[in-house]
């Protein structure tokens, strides 16, 4: 591929250029890889229904998530490894979104700290928490989060437990010393990557409580699947939901997150935002989520292949692309606004 064009151009651009077993940890998932599939799959599924003679002449991607308005309904999702894939990592990517005005979430497994992110950052970012044995440690990493002027905290609940993925049984992940987690080395565990997050502790609703108190930032939890669950989060007050099944990489045969996301809008009836990601990779898909309930959409991987391929540039043009899409999807649809999606631009197959 010599110009990228479109997102899996970056794919297979950074399939060339990255080393194997970071490819494969960038790119694999639990067992059979099924769930991966579908979460791409599923979207084919689902057809777009076009309304002409609408004037579209002026088309608004704006809009906002927990009040935060984005210049687009795509965001960066929390991925670790970032500087395994280029030496500015979550820097490049904070960067590059800031840039694009859109918001960032950083895993709490990033390189770089949080708060070495926000000195780079020139825009909104969202801190998504993996929580420690060490409950005390785990309250300063949160502060920082909150200090370096976050303005969210994410609980990821899918992710717990080290995952089956084969292709990193096979090929298991070269750690180097410069592969330090900054958030955690700031709270007193210097660690150096061991592919799953060694100290952290599998929570319960019990904790929900305990996680609320530790900051007075809005708390959206990634990694919901289920109308039921949906339910208990909002009583267990949370600002937002992602639906997510972690990009198919810790349980293999779960829905994919396309078709989970219209019931669990259905039965969210607007309490709280609903967000989705897994297998976002056009600017239709942004379109198929936001019509079937999500208010924004975030990406994994795509990220990465931007990033693994040309550092900032490449995560630029990675959200510069889904962005011309989705402008270009809105002109061919008859959709000036983003905000006036609903579900009749969508019907699911029968
Ligand atoms: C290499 C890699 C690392 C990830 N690390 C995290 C993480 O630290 N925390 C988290 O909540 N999700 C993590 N995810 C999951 C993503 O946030 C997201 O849910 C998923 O990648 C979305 O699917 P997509 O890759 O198809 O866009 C990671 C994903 C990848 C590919």
């Amino acid at each position: 591929v010599a110009a990228p064009i479109n997102l899996r151009d970056y794919e297979a651009l950074a399939r060339e250029r990255l080393p194997k077993f970071l490819w494969d940890f960038i790119e694999g998932g639990a067992e059979d890889e099924l769930t991966i599939a579908e979460n791409l799959a599923a979207f084919r599924r689902i057809h777009l229904r076009p309304r002409v003679l609408v004037d579209v002449s002026r088309r608004d991607l704006s809009t906002t998530v927990l009040g935060q308005p984005i210049s687009m309904p795509v965001m960066v999702g929390p991925a670790s490894m970032q500087r395994a894939a280029h030496a500015e990592g979550e820097l490049a990517t904070a960067r590059a979104a800031g840039a694009a005005g859109t918001l960032a979430v950083f895993s709490a497994g990033s390189f770089y700290s949080i708060r070495q992110i926000a000195a780079a950052a020139s825009g909104p970012l969202w801190f998504q928490l993996y929580p420690l044995i060490n409950r005390e440690a785990t309250a300063r990493m949160v502060a920082n989060a909150e200090a370096a002027g976050c303005k969210a905290i994410v609980l990821t609940v899918t992710a717990f437990y080290g995952a089956r993925r084969e292709r990193h049984i096979r090929e298991p992940l070269v750690t180097t010393p410069e592969m330090q987690i900054g958030n955690l080395a700031e709270v007193g565990y210097p660690d150096v990557y061991d592919g799953v997050a060694d100290p952290m502790v599998p929570l319960t609703w019990a904790d929900m409580e305990w996680v609320r108190s530790l900051s007075r930032l809005p708390l959206v939890l990634k990694g919901v699947l289920t109308p039921e669950d949906a339910d208990t989060a909002i009583d267990h007050g949370v600002e937002a939901i992602i639906v997510s099944n972690h990009g198919g990489r810790q349980i293999d045969g779960v829905l994919p997150a396309i078709e989970a996301l219209p019931e669990i809008a259905e039965r969210v009836a607007g309490r709280i935002e609903v967000l989705m990601d897994g297998g976002v990779r056009r600017g239709t898909d942004v379109l198929k989520a936001l019509a079937l309930g999500a208010r924004a959409v975030l990406l994994g991987r795509p990220i990465l292949w931007g990033l693994g391929v040309a550092g900032e540039a490449g995560v630029a043009r990675v959200l510069g692309l889904l962005r011309g899409e989705i402008d270009n999807a809105m002109a061919q649809l008859g959709v000036p606004d983003v905000k006036g999606i609903g579900r009749s631009l969508v019907r699911l197959a029968r």
